[in-house]
């Protein structure tokens, strides 16, 4: 008797861990599904001005990977070894080539230049040419890409004056 009660109620305390955990993540869905609304995820996708839209899915990973992968140097859109060029929206248009959508940041981090485009700088940037100093690229397939350079175009819309310095020296 006191072994099947005692059974019962290692159940029903399973059952509601299981309950509270599926309403956590829903919840959790909802916050991110209002953060990351369709004006939010809709950026610039090529330098004619195209738009594209990305799913909350895509945008949450976006964040979670530049968060593991660029936010050592590009926390918050500033660049820690070089504050003349951080990732807000005016330093990417100034870019040469302008660097504010994002087939052209995908194309940065598979070969990233200078700001004015002069040189190629690989090996001081992460890459996927450089993924021998750099290995935390190693891993990332053209939808990471896509998903990291996401962010640096959503991040701005979210965070307003607290993404990168607001302003450039160029
Ligand atoms: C080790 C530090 C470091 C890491 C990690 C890093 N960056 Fe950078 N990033 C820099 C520096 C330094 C520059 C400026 C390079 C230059 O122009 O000389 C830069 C510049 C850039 C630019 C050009 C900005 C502009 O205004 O034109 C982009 C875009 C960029 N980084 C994106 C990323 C992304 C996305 C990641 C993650 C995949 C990343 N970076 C990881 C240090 C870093």
């Amino acid at each position: 008797m006191i072994g099947s009660a005692s059974s019962l109620i290692k159940k029903v305390l399973l059952l509601t861990v299981a309950a509270l955990f599926f309403v956590f993540q829903a919840a959790v869905g909802t916050a991110a599904a209002a953060e990351f609304d369709v004006e939010t995820r809709t950026v610039k996708a090529n330098p004619a001005g195209d738009t594209m839209v990305l799913s909350v899915k895509q945008a949450v990973k976006g964040r979670k990977l530049f968060g593991s992968t660029c936010s050592q140097c590009h926390a918050k859109g500033v660049t820690k070894t070089d504050p003349n060029v951080g990732l807000d929206a005016e330093a990417l248009a100034n870019a040469t080539p302008p660097r504010d959508s994002i087939e052209s940041l995908v194309d940065y981090l598979k070969n990233p230049t200078t700001y004015d485009g002069e040189y190629e700088i690989a090996e001081l940037h992460p890459s996927m040419k450089s993924t021998d100093i750099y290995p935390k690229m190693r891993n990332l397939s053209d939808d990471d890409l896509t998903e990291i350079s996401s962010y640096v175009l959503i991040a701005p819309k979210i965070l307003g004056n607290r993404w990168g310095t607001g302003k450039t020296k160029f």
